[in-house]
């Protein structure tokens, strides 16, 4: 476990809530008293598009933030290397761990060394394609890890609040508008996977009275979304495409309808539902929805070129059973936590081409001349 960070001079924005008697320690230095006093979350999956911009978002807020990573023969901290801070430096805030979701053990250890007043359950195994192929997999990370984290929680009975990544996948066939209330219908094993969290969690929350609430997520993207999730797929081909790097792109269906928002915004909404005296759930999304077809259009004619001469379908990115059509109804969360989002669908779109046009253009200066070719066919 890292050593507990010391001197640190930032100030915590809000009270944390009281924190139980550590039963390892019998007296307290001031600057032990002060760090106590820090607001402490623990993060999994902190190396996602998710867990990176809410480890950002929470070091703003003055808290001391614990990621979980997994082990990986090689780095995959490229989400958060600019945030890195080695835990030699004096004030350092913000720490990696290693632990796995599939390792219950390691998850009560690190609960009961840390006592962390905030978990944020963002680990999974998140594409829905590949949860067709490594469906046992998925259900064990996504499914049972949310059971092991509650089950820590429980048995160290660390007092804190847990946040669970929910997701509007669980809604499947049912049609939209989606909210709260909405009965859950999934069609790939991820999205039963995420049903089963989302169950468990207000299990925990009834059974144990653990301030468990869980955010049910429409989809929600960013310049630092995983290259094989639609959007990013499409940004990158384009700035491919604009630069001679590559000649076609080829999608599944088309006519998929998502409610698509922009991830910082769904981050502010997972942290204000942790900071309400009463924990629930709440569907969180922009309340409008587009086609892929429409996403591929705007993100084409974004960088001057027309997607018909660069677009063709592929039936090996069809999924065995598709989601059509999801859309929230966000009023309940505009109502009680006050979240609204900021970006437009049209500005997501273009914030997301130009980051990747950007990225190629970074990546020729610095004399790259291939594309690094699409491994995965999701
Ligand atoms: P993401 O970019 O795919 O990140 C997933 C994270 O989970 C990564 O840090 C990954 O680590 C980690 N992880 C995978 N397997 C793990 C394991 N066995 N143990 C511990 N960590 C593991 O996903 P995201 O888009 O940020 O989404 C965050 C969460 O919200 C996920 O639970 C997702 O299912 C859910 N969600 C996302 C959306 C969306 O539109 N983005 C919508 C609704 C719900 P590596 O970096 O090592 O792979
Ligand atoms: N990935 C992918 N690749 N999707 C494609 C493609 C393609 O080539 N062509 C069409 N699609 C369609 C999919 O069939 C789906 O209907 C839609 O584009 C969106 O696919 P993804 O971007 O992979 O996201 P998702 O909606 O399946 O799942 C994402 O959102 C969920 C929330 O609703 C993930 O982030 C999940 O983790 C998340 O829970």
């Amino acid at each position: 476990m890292a050593a507990r960070p010391g001197g640190r001079r930032c100030l915590a924005l809000r009270c944390p809530r009281e924190r139980e008697a550590d039963p390892r320690s019998n007296s307290q230095s001031p600057i032990q008293a002060k760090i106590n006093s820090m607001p402490r979350a623990l993060i999994t999956g902190c190396t996602g598009q998710d867990g990176s911009y809410l480890t950002e978002f929470l070091l703003a807020k003055g808290y001391d933030v614990h990621g979980l990573k997994r082990r990986a023969s090689s780095l995959n901290t490229d989400r958060l290397d600019h945030i890195y801070q080695d835990v030699h430096e004096a004030g350092a805030r913000f720490f990696l761990h290693y632990a796995d979701l599939t390792d219950g053990s390691s998850l009560a250890t690190l609960l009961y060394d840390l006592r962390p007043d905030e978990i944020y359950n963002l680990g999974a195994q998140s594409h829905v394609k590949v949860s067709f192929e490594i469906p046992e997999y998925t259900a064990d990370v996504v499914a049972c890890g949310t059971l092991r984290l509650l089950e820590a929680m429980r048995r160290t009975g660390v007092q804190c609040h847990f946040y669970q990544a929910s997701s509007s996948e669980m809604f499947g066939s049912t049609p939209p508008p989606q909210d709260e209330a909405t009965p859950f219908h999934p069609r790939s094993p991820y999205a039963c996977a995420k049903v089963f969290g989302h169950n468990i969690t207000v299990n925990y929350r009834e059974s144990y009275g653990l301030h468990a609430s869980s955010g049910i997520l429409f989809n929600h993207e960013s310049p630092r979304r995983g290259e094989t999730f639609v959007t990013r797929k499409i940004t990158r081909a384009v700035a491919h495409i604009k630069h001679g790097l590559q000649h076609k792109l080829y999608l599944g269906n088309l006519e998929a309808r998502r409610d698509w928002g922009y991830a910082p915004d769904y981050i502010r909404a997972m942290w204000l539902m942790l900071q309400q005296e009463t924990a629930g759930d709440f569907a969180i999304g922009t309340g409008e929805a587009h086609t892929v077809r429409e996403f591929v259009e705007l993100a084409f004619a974004h960088a001057g070129l027309d997607w018909k001469d660069y677009v063709e379908v592929d039936a090996r990115y069809f999924r065995p059973a598709e989601v059509d059509f999801l859309c929230a109804n966000p009023s309940h969360a505009r109502r009680v936590l006050g979240w609204e989002p900021t970006v437009t669908f049209q500005e997501l779109v273009r914030i997301m081409v130009d980051a990747d046009c950007a990225e190629v253009d970074r990546q020729l200066a610095g004399g790259i001349s291939a594309v690094r070719p699409e491994a995965a066919h999701v």
